[in-house]
C-alpha cells in the first residue's frame, strides 16, 4: 500500500509559499539541483511582490507569482484567489517557507495533509512571531525549528521534525535567529524528502513514518538527516 502524495510514475510536485528573502526556498532548490531532493517545483507564490523568494524562483526558471492582499476585500477572497492559482499548477505538496500571512480555514482544509510549514521554534513552544526574542527572554537553553502540517490553528499542526540549537550566553534575537536558520535549511530539505518519498503522512493529530505513528517529532542529526527520537519511558 502506498500513501504517497503523488503517483509513482513522476516526482512529487511542490508549490512553495514565501513572503521574504527565500533562503529556505534556496535550500530546496540547491538540494534538488544536487540530486538530493526528488521533487519538481510547480511554482512559487507570495503575498509580497518584492519578496526575494520570487527572484530566486525566476532565476531558476520556476513559475513565480505574487498577489497583493490589498487588492482583495478580505482574507477569504485573497486566499480563494491565491489557492486557486496554486491548485492550477497541480502541486502534490505545498511548502510554507517563511510565508507570513495567516491562511484561511477554507484554504487549509482544501489542502489538508498536503501543506506543511517551517516555524522557528520548538513547537508547541512559541507559536506566532518573535520566537527568538521570546526564547531568550524566557531563559531557554535550547531553541530550534519545527516542520509541521498546517491546520486551521496557527502553528499548531502535527509536528513532523525538529532541529535544535543551543541558546548561548550573550545571544541576541539576531544571533540566535542566524543559528536556527542554518539548521532550518537541512531540516526542511530532509522533511520534504521524506514527504516526497511517500514515507510520511498525517494521520489525524499524529504523524506516521513508514506506516507507524511517531511517538515524538523526528530530530535532525549532525549528519543533516532525520532520526527517530529517543523517547524516555517512566514505566
Ligand atoms: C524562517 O526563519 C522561517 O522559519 C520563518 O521565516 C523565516 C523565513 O526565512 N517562518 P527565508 O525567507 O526562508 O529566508
Amino acid at each position: 500500500m502506498s500513501d504517497s502524495l503523488h503517483p509513482a510514475s513522476r516526482p512529487c510536485r511542490i508549490a512553495v509559499l514565501a513572503s521574504g528573502r527565500g533562503s529556505n526556498l534556496a535550500a530546496l532548490v540547491a538540494a534538488r539541483a544536487a540530486g538530493r531532493l526528488p521533487v519538481e517545483f510547480a511554482g512559487v507564490f507570495s503575498d509580497r511582490a518584492g519578496a526575494g523568494a520570487l527572484d530566486i524562483a525566476r532565476a531558476h526558471g520556476i513559475p513565480a507569482l505574487a498577489l497583493s492582499p490589498k487588492e482583495f476585500a478580505d482574507r477569504a477572497a485573497f486566499d480563494e484567489s491565491l489557492f486557486s492559482r496554486i491548485a492550477a499548477v497541480q502541486p502534490d505538496l505545498i511548502v510554507c517557507a517563511g510565508y507570513m500571512r495567516l491562511i484561511s480555514e477554507a484554504a487549509v482544509r482544501r489542502f489538508a495533509g498536503r501543506m506543511i510549514n517551517i516555524h522557528p521554534s520548538l513547537l508547541p513552544k512559541y507559536p506566532g512571531l518573535h520566537t527568538h526574542a521570546r526564547a531568550i527572554a524566557a531563559g531557554e537553553r535550547e531553541h530550534g525549528a519545527s516542520v509541521h502540517y498546517v491546520i486551521p490553528a496557527l502553528d499548531a499542526g502535527p509536528v513532523i521534525a525538529q532541529a535544535t540549537v543551543p541558546v548561548l550566553a550573550g545571544d541576541t534575537p539576531e544571533t540566535l535567529a542566524r543559528r536556527v536558520l542554518e539548521r532550518e535549511h537541512p531540516l526542511l530539505v530532509a522533511s520534504v524528502r521524506l514527504l516526497a518519498e511517500g514515507r510520511v503522512r498525517q494521520a489525524g493529530a499524529a504523524v506516521e513514518l513508514d506506516g507507524r505513528p511517531l511517538p515524538a517529532p523526528l530530530l535532525l542529526g549532525p549528519d543533516q538527516e532525520l532520526h527517530l527520537p529517543c523517547v524516555s519511558s517512566t514505566a
